[in-house]
This record gives C-alpha cells, sequence and structure tokens, in this order.
C-alpha cells in the first residue's frame, strides 16, 4: 500500500496545525507498517495513522502486539528526522506524552520502564515501537498501544499478570479519541521542548532506578538513562552503558 491509500477525517487531530495528514482505520495489520509503506514523509509536521483494530500488531524484538479489539489507542506517528542520533528525543517525548495524556485523562500515574514500555502499578499498560522509513528517508514511524476500554481478560493468559490496563485499573472507560488528541499534541509540544527539561522530566518517570537488573548477559544496579537514551547498569568493575534492552529487574 502506498501514498494513495485513503486519507480519512472524522480522527479528532485533523484540525492540528503541525498534523499534515490524517489516516484513521477501522482495521488494518498495523499501522506501523502502514507508516512504512508510505513514499514519503511530513514536510516539518507529523502523519497520524490510528486503528480501532489491529489483525498483525507488532512490538518490540518481533513479538506480536495484542490489538485484534476495539478498545485500545493503536497509533504511528511519522516524524521527520534529520539525524538517527534523535531517534531517543522522539522516543522520549512519546514516552511522556503518553504519561501526560494517561494522567489527565484517567488519572494514572504512569512511570517508564526503559527502553519502551509504559507502567502503571507495576503492569505494563501501553509500549512504544520506533522503527526507520527506508521509503521515506528522513522520517522515523513512532508507533505507540496504550490498553485502555477493555479489561486484562480480554488478553492472553500469559499476560494477564504482566499487563493492566485503564479499565483494569479505574474500573471507568475512557474517550480514547480524547487520549489521542493530549498524546498527539503533547508529543509535538515535547518534541520541540528543551531537552535538558525532557531529560529530567524522562529521568523523574524512570521505574527501577536502583533496583538489581540484567540487560543481555550483564548483571548490575540500574543507574538510570543518559541524554542520549542508554542505559546504565553499575557493575563490579565500573558503569557499562546499553542502547536496547531488554531490561530485566531481578529480586
Ligand atoms: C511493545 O510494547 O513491544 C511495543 C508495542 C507497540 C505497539 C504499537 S500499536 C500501534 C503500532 N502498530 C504496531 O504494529 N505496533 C505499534
Amino acid at each position: 500500500m502506498g501514498d494513495a491509500a485513503p486519507e480519512m477525517n472524522r480522527s479528532p487531530v485533523k484540525d492540528l496545525p503541525f498534523v499534515e495528514r490524517v489516516y484513521e482505520f477501522d482495521e488494518i495489520d498495523s499501522t506501523n507498517t502502514f507508516a512504512l509503506s508510505l513514499n514519503s514523509g511530513p514536510g516539518t509536521g507529523l502523519y497520524v495513522i490510528s486503528a480501532r483494530r489491529q489483525t498483525g500488531g507488532r512490538g518490540q524484538r518481533g513479538n506480536s502486539f495484542c490489538s485484534s479489539f476495539d478498545g485500545g489507542l493503536w497509533l504511528s506517528l511519522v516524524v521527520p528526522l534529520a539525524d538517527v542520533g534523535e531517534h531517543f528525543r522522539v522516543n522520549r517525548s512519546l514516552a511522556l506524552a503518553a504519561c501526560d495524556a494517561l494522567e489527565s485523562t484517567a488519572g494514572l500515574r504512569c512511570g517508564l520502564k526503559w527502553p519502551n514500555d509504559l507502567i502503571v502499578n507495576k503492569r505494563k499498560i501501553g509500549g512504544i515501537l520506533l522503527e526507520v522509513s527506508t521509503r521515506a528517508p528522513g522520517a522515523v514511524v513512532a508507533g505507540i498501544g496504550v490498553n485502555a476500554n477493555f479489561g486484562t481478560d480480554a488478553l492472553p493468559v500469559e499476560l494477564r499478570e504482566l499487563a493492566t490496563t485503564v479499565l483494569s485499573e479505574t474500573g471507568r472507560p475512557i474517550d480514547v479519541n480524547g487520549l489521542l488528541h493530549r498524546l498527539v499534541t503533547g508529543f509535538n509540544r515535547r518534541l520541540h521542548a528543551d531537552a535538558e527539561r525532557e531529560g529530567q522530566a524522562y529521568r523523574d518517570r524512570l521505574v527501577g532506578v536502583g533496583a538489581a537488573a540484567v540487560i543481555g548477559d550483564t548483571s548490575g544496579t540500574f543507574a538510570g538513562v543518559d541524554a542520549s537514551g542508554r542505559a546504565c547498569l553499575k557493575c563490579a568493575d565500573g558503569e557499562r552503558f546499553f542502547f536496547s534492552g531488554p531490561l530485566r529487574f531481578v529480586s
């Protein structure tokens, strides 16, 4: 599928000045896959792609992402970027915007588990998947999924103890379009905000700082994330830095 796919106009973000295109689907395989199929990216703003259901939602490390039913926020943003060194800025802005949006929409305090998980009450409520477009040079695709208006009983058995949803946490459904609007608005604001301040906001949300942890085959104490997005483990022989996860906490 290319740029000729239908552009829809019901989206809550279609009138935002920085939103250059909106694609809204009832059902699609994956909003990230669709975004990666586009032959061009935005000039200075964003493309916003959302779906009510994904038949082939994708997560980190080639995992599938459970999103085949209504009630979640399944969203991809296409973001123009000059430099791959800026990917962490996109990840951080999206993660912080999602925390803000969940807090203001559902009253949930949300933490961040490096590198890509949104955490509420020690369980995963959402995740982020960043991918580089090969068809649209200079564009990065930032996908995010947030479990909202369904209970954990809708999730596969193996996820029920590890994951949570807005409905399971609060007992109330939220306006997913309102969440989407806040998330996209907040993302754009944070993307262009002061890097120092954003870095501090990100560190303030990090979960597990000071805990025993493992990345790959390295064990140590999780000491946080530096300005370029690398996780730091304090090990017996000094500090080690990691560009990618997963990060596993050990008790
Ligand atoms: C993860 O937690 O492993 C990342 C999950 C990312 C899921 C979102 S949902 C919208 C977008 N489309 C996808 O196929 N994946 C991302």
